[in-house]
């Protein structure tokens, strides 16, 4: 056990995770993670939620495609049945991920009736066998994602438990979405903004479990926020909606400012640099739009920004559109007066 330990505390997941991009159904495809591999070398990437049935049935495999440029990247899985959720994991780390992510902290319907994400924050002891059965099962490092509690629960009573518990089964890092879920009655989209955040808890749980890596998650927009909070003392930061609305403001300064190696990313060149990746993706029959969603942010807040989305998305939708649409909406951000920006 203390060899497995060792190995998965020097993985470049666990070197990584200073600074993460969130798990984001619909968003954190594979295209999408290609991309902000492009603007960070290192920052740790997830995959959308993939739930451990569908796997383990085989209905899901094609999920776990990914390009070997992605490193380096975490599986994120759903579910509560320790021996399926070994299984999974076991698929995942064959599939060549880096860090199997168990979901606590989803508070959609369909995730409910299925007994996954937030609603296991009342069932520490069922995560903790979880999480063990999937340690066992793989030699990639598993952590979690949680909320500080959902409903009624007291979050200053619970969290501590809830880590308390996976702590003792082997999980040594965990990222924690800084506000409650309320399973009744909000929306997924509402249960990421509604329930206030409680960052001061979250530093609490770093003092109570200093052995414990913990990463913060929620509202967190600008790479300074980020920084203020490993400055405070957390081990990583993880960063959902900013990092794909404005990809470059979070991920083109993030290997420079929060790693310390390496420069500042110009989005134009990753644009240049997608151009293949786009072609290849076309060759095999996809969609140009597939991949040009993801960049639609990839110029927020500079210059030529309204044009680069609309050429984009516009184009990027008509049949038979290929690499020309990104040449064009680039020429048209090349065309504009660009003002000395700090990224
Ligand atoms: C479109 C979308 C899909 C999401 N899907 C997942 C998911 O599959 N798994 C998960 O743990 N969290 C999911 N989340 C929550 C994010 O991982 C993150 O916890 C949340 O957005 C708060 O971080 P932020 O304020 O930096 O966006 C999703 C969020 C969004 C916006």
């Amino acid at each position: 056990m203390a060899a497995k330990v060792e190995t998965k505390i020097k993985s470049s997941a666990y070197r990584s995770s200073r600074l993460s991009v969130a798990p984001m159904m619909d968003w954190t495809d594979r295209h999408c993670r290609y991309l902000h591999r492009l603007l960070s070398a290192q920052t740790l990437l997830y995959t959308e939620m993939v739930t451990a049935p569908a796997l383990v049935r085989g209905g899901a495999l094609h999920l776990l495609k990914h390009n070997p440029q992605e490193h380096p990247v975490a599986l994120q899985l759903g579910g509560s049945d320790p021996d399926e959720l070994a299984k999974a994991a076991r698929l995942g780390a064959e599939a060549g991920y880096d860090e199997i992510n168990l979901n606590c902290g989803c508070p959609s319907d369909r995730v409910q009736s299925g007994t996954f994400g937030a609603v296991l924050m009342r069932e520490p002891t069922r995560v903790a066998d979880c999480v063990r059965a999937m340690q066992e099962a793989v030699d990639v490092e598993v952590t979690v994602k949680c909320r500080i509690g959902v409903d009624e629960q007291e979050p200053h009573a619970v969290l501590p438990a809830f880590l308390e518990q996976i702590s003792a089964a082997g999980c040594q890092r965990v990222t924690i979405h800084a506000r409650k879920a309320w399973l009744q009655g909000l929306s997924p989209k509402e249960n990421r903004d509604i329930p206030p955040l409680d960052y001061a808890l979250v530093h609490r749980m770093k003092a109570a479990f200093p052995a414990l890596h913990i990463s913060i998650n929620g509202g967190i927009t600008s790479l300074a926020q980020a920084q203020e909070q490993l400055e405070a003392g957390l081990d990583g930061v993880m960063i959902g909606r900013a990092a794909y609305h404005q990809p470059t403001d979070i991920l083109a300064a993030a290997d420079a400012q929060i790693f310390g190696t390496g420069r500042i990313v110009d989005p134009t060149e990753v644009v240049q640099e997608m151009l293949p990746y786009v072609e290849a993706h076309l060759t095999e029959g996809g969609r140009l739009h597939q991949i040009t969603r993801h960049m639609l942010g990839l110029f927020a807040g500079r210059p030529g920004a309204r044009h680069w989305r609309r050429i984009l998305s516009e184009g990027a939708v008509r049949d038979q559109a290929g690499p020309e649409v990104i040449l064009q909406a680039l020429d048209a951000i090349m065309s504009m007066p660009q003002v000395e920006q700090a990224v």
